[in-house]
């Protein structure tokens, strides 16, 4: 004979793990880039991923059409790589680089799209990650480097090496909580088209910068 209390534990038992699946997969990004900025609070930089106006905002002047490579520095948990996706033609390839490994994989678990590739690794190195996977250059860099806690150099080592890989006509995109970004970025490029966003944890600035 079946005991019930057994039985009434075993109905009870899937309930309760999809109950937890679906808390985890509601809370899953805000949870990882939580933990992510636990372990790195530094390299990471923030503790909340940015909002969906901000990212709207930030990729408005985007020429999807003429768009084959599009590079993210700092994807985090892929806030951004979604909606670079949605976009993004059939043929053309999102390539997002982390420093962080935890991030690099949750992204490769996450997003199963032909079109998007997760790099561990540095945006310095951006020229060597392009051309590994055979482009000579990128339409767009979007940037959520945490620029001004960076390591002394990394900043504006990360400018040049962005300016260099980038097509002319193309652009630099960073949104920073500080206006310092702005400074590395004179360096190299022209033109900056710059914006303010409120509707983000915190508010932000936002640079377009274009490679003339
Ligand atoms: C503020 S988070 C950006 C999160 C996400 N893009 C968003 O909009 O919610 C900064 C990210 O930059 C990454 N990072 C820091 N230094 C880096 C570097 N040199 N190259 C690539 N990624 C880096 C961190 O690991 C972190 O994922």
């Amino acid at each position: 004979m079946t005991n019930p209390r057994a039985q009434a534990q075993q109905t009870k038992a899937p309930l309760v793990r999809r109950l937890r699946e679906g808390v985890k997969r509601f809370f899953g990004p805000w949870g990882m880039f939580v933990r992510g900025f636990i372990k790195h609070p530094v390299m990471v930089g923030s503790i909340v991923p940015s909002s969906p106006t901000l990212i709207r905002h930030m990729l408005k002047p985007i020429d999807w059409k003429n768009t084959r490579l599009f590079v993210e520095y700092g994807p985090g948990v892929g806030t951004f790589c979604r909606p670079v996706l949605e976009h993004l033609a059939g043929d053309a390839t999102l390539i997002a680089i982390d420093t962080n490994e935890d991030f690099v994989d949750y992204l490769r678990r996450d997003i199963r799209d032909s079109r998007f590739i997760a790099v561990h690794g540095s945006a310095a190195d951006v020229e060597d990650i392009v051309r590994a996977h055979g482009f000579d250059h990128a339409d767009y860099v979007l940037s959520g480097l945490p620029f001004s806690t960076l390591p002394a150099g990394v900043g504006p080592a990360i400018a040049a090496a962005t300016h260099r890989v980038l097509r002319p006509g193309g652009a630099f995109l960073v949104y920073q909580f500080r206006a310092r970004a702005r400074d590395f970025l004179a360096a190299h490029f022209a033109r900056i088209d710059n914006a303010f966003e409120w509707v983000n944890v915190p508010p932000c600035f936002l640079f377009w910068a274009w490679k003339d």
